[in-house]
């Protein structure tokens, strides 16, 4: 179900997502996102998210309407001129192309559970902050069969718009437990979507229940890649662009384990480091 709007301006309250696209945090507080780019919002308009609107020129709308069509919800489709899309932020990459979806409500522990075949592939981010790299991550996370993605207290939302955009839309495919902690930051109280617990009780909590937290750590010398067993229940832990896994959440792991490199590197990017382990677990589980 959608209806057509033609507008000449993006001051109404409906169309505040679009015009505040550089204030991601009101956006999360609300519950909602920004998705961008011609691919990114067909497959919103493809997943059984909540579509509240789309922002299209009026070229596009024939190629959208049987996506809109299907749609059980009111949407609402904006069509804009060219010229007034290009006053948005980041009128290049979004192709001219918009949509604003609701963040849908937290899933627990219990549902990936009861919903999953074993064994169960968990991904976790401890203090991940780029949202490009969040987005890289959860993309591969989507291709390699992980049933939900465990994002701790000080990481970023994957609902960020740079972070939905880099995942190409397979954030719409992606159980996400996001993680809060009450009275530890302004920023972290606000999200109506979160489940109030840190990442290392979380850990623990998947510890308890059978699943091996395993940490992707450039700095350990006890066990690389190709050592490691994932053939049962398992959560993948990855670090912070800067500073990697913190001590506290890396005690919080049965073990940590590193991809081997050469000693003139550091580091691998987390979304490169999630991918290599990530193909490893498929093909000890015979799934490459
Ligand atoms: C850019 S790295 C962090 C670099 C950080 N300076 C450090 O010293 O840990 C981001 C994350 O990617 C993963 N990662 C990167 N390279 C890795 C490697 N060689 N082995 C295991 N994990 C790696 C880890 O989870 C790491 O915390």
């Amino acid at each position: 179900m959608f209806r057509i709007e033609k507008i000449s301006a993006f001051d109404s309250p409906e169309l505040r997502p679009y015009a505040t696209m550089r204030r991601p945090l009101e956006q999360e507080r609300e519950g909602i996102f920004v998705a961008e780019g011609v691919k990114v919002v067909q497959r919103l308009l493809r997943s059984n998210f909540t579509v509240v609107s789309v922002v299209i020129p009026e070229s596009w709308l024939n190629d959208f309407r049987p996506l809109l069509e299907i749609r059980q919800e009111a949407i609402t489709v904006y069509l804009a001129d060219k010229k007034l899309l290009e006053t948005l932020t980041g009128f290049s990459m979004f192709q001219g192309v918009l949509a604003v979806g609701r963040i849908p409500p937290p899933v627990s522990l219990d549902d990936i559970f009861s919903r999953n075949q074993k064994p169960l592939l968990f991904a976790a981010v401890d203090g991940l902050t780029n949202a490009e790299n969040l987005g890289a991550l959860v993309r591969n996370c989507v291709a390699f069969g992980v049933q939900a993605l465990i994002v701790g207290e000080t990481s970023s939302s994957p609902f960020l718009r740079r972070a939905v955009r880099n995942s190409m839309g397979t954030i719409f495919q992606l159980p996400v437990i996001e993680l809060t902690k009450l009275g530890l930051r302004h920023k972290f109280t606000t999200k109506p979507h979160a489940t109030n617990s840190t990442l290392p009780e979380c850990l623990s909590g998947l510890r308890s229940r059978g699943v091996r937290c395993i940490a992707a750590h450039p700095h350990t010398d006890k066990k690389v890649l190709s050592q490691a067993d994932f053939s049962s229940d398992c959560c993948l832990v990855f670090g912070s662009e800067g500073d990697g896994i913190t001590p506290a959440v890396l005690e919080s792991c049965d073990e940590a384990v590193a991809i081997p490199m050469p000693p003139t590197v550091d580091s691998l990017n987390v979304g490169a480091a999630a991918a290599v382990f990530l193909y490893e677990v498929s093909r000890q589980r015979g799934r490459s």
